[in-house]
């Protein structure tokens, strides 16, 4: 197919030349009344802000230009279907799961996923049974599922109807996935991956393999995130024999607006195109630059790059190698006017573009003059062990939880008691603890340490004061 078509820019941008009279929505009527100060920022993007009009298509019955920038979209990543998503990944992963798993299923989900997965087995009524993840011991940050974990969890749950694993870490980390993927179509169950952080990795190496090359049933990716596409936009890629992708397009009619964004969808058919631009010309002078910027970055005494055979080139790990954590080193780097993607108690991540731009260079060395002053220091990692069960199910179903009462108890008093909230250090957005969890000795530990290393909670008012909420029973 021609990829260097972009359909639904296209009918867009055609459609805002003709400068239209608007007697429909939205209110500012393509612009023309919209609040003035605000215009210079809002004014070209206001002009394609319309909705579905003739010639237009519609997001939830795509025939027309919607329809072919679709098309191109599965075709780039090999999908037999592909979807565009106006709000995020979060609502690709609520429509894969609920297309997939039924009330009371049994499901395998990776234990460090996103919040919307675990609000899609919410939403499903589905029973979770979480799959621990392997640790990166130098950055101290959680990688992949191993398939040993997953095989003997299939031994013990043999009635699980899919697998959820999400793919790359938020670290970048990657992993081969394809001998999970076998094993679960042994078992004729479908795995579904949310690749948010891995649009990008249909480019080939050294950049990773995407769930879809290892052969995963629905993929979901955060446009948004990696490719150049505006926030909220994101891909959902169906690439299977066992998933109907009537019962997707189902649920994204129910959980997707009516009124999509033009300019989000539009984004959605231009990054399609970038990244088809991209993988035809090759990779090997962004590849060059992404090294420039590691090495720019090791130079640096009071940090160190970290290093991973399975890394994704687009983010760089930076643990701290003097007396500042990685929160108080993400200041540092916002005093010189340089935001990062996250910080934790010891690094601190860089998400890179997927274009060459001295901008990135620059902003490196001022960070190097900006940590001069700063002792370089050897840096001793927790020695908590990661641990816990390689898998684990809730001690009580989503359903029961609901009829209990809440209590506020101490955190170090909380050991054996059922958490009544889901706990969720934000950066990254992966909970610690899960509603209707048994709070273990070692999720105590790693919450103290977070709490004193300045880390932010979402979700859990009363953490930050050290109590937890959990069940009265
Ligand atoms: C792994 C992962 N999945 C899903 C999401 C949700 O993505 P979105 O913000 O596109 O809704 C995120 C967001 O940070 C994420 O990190």
């Amino acid at each position: 197919m021609n990829q260097q078509q972009t359909p639904l820019y296209d009918a867009l941008a055609n459609f805002s030349q003709n400068k239209p009279v608007s007697f429909h929505v939205p209110g500012h009527k393509n612009g023309l009344y919209f609040a003035e100060k605000a215009k210079p920022h809002f004014h070209s993007l206001l002009e394609i802000d319309v909705t579905e009009l003739t010639g237009l298509d519609d997001l939830h019955d795509p025939s027309e230009c919607i329809r072919e920038a679709e098309i191109l979209l599965a075709d780039l990543y090999g999908a037999d279907k592909s979807y565009f998503l106006v709000n995020g990944s979060t609502v690709g992963n609520l429509a894969m799961i609920l297309a997939v798993c039924e009330k009371d299923d049994t499901v395998l989900v990776q234990r460090n996923c996103h919040k919307s997965v675990m609000n899609g087995l919410q939403l499903a009524g589905a029973h979770p049974v979480f799959l621990n993840t392997s640790f990166d011991k130098s950055a101290y940050v959680p990688t992949g599922v191993a398939y040993e974990t997953v095989k003997a969890a299939l031994k013990q749950y043999p009635m699980a109807k899919a697998i959820i694993l999400t793919h790359p870490s938020y670290y970048g980390i990657s992993q081969d996935l394809r001998s999970i993927i076998t094993l679960a179509h042994e078992h004729g169950i479908p795995v579904l991956v949310d690749e948010a952080h891995g649009a990008h990795f249909c480019l080939g190496a050294p950049f990773p393999s995407s769930a879809l090359a290892y052969g995963a049933d629905a993929v979901v990716h955060s446009a948004h995130k990696t490719l150049p596409a505006m926030t909220m936009g994101s891909y959902l890629h169906v690439k299977s024999t066992i998933i109907k992708t009537n019962a997707i397009s189902r649920y994204l009619h129910m959980l997707q607006s009516s009124s999509p964004s033009y300019p989000i969808m539009a984004s959605l058919d231009l990054a399609r195109y970038s990244l088809a631009q991209l993988k035809e010309q090759g990779t090997e002078e962004l590849v060059q630059f992404l090294q420039r910027v590691r090495e720019e970055l090791n130079s640096i005494p009071q940090i160190a790059v970290l290093e991973h055979d399975m890394q994704d080139p687009l983010k760089i790990t930076l643990q701290t190698r003097c007396s500042l954590s990685g929160f108080e080193l993400q200041k540092v780097f916002e005093e010189q006017g340089v935001y990062t993607e996250l910080a934790d108690p010891y690094n601190v991540l860089l998400v890179m573009p997927l274009t060459v731009n001295e901008v990135f260079i620059y902003a490196v060395r001022k960070l190097k003059e900006a940590l001069q002053s700063y002792t370089v220091q050897g840096h001793d990692l927790p020695s908590i062990p990661p641990g816990g069960q390689p898998f684990s199910a809730l001690a009580i179903g989503y359903k029961d939880l609901e009829r209990l009462s809440v209590m506020h108890i101490p955190l170090v008093r909380a050991e054996g008691a059922i958490s009544a909230e889901m706990i969720i250090p934000y950066p990254p957005g992966i909970p610690l603890v899960m509603r209707g969890e048994r709070v273990t000795k070692e999720q105590i530990r790693q919450l103290q340490l977070l709490i004193e290393t300045g880390a932010r909670f979402q979700g859990a008012a009363s953490i930050q004061e050290g109590k937890l909420a959990v069940y009265d029973i």
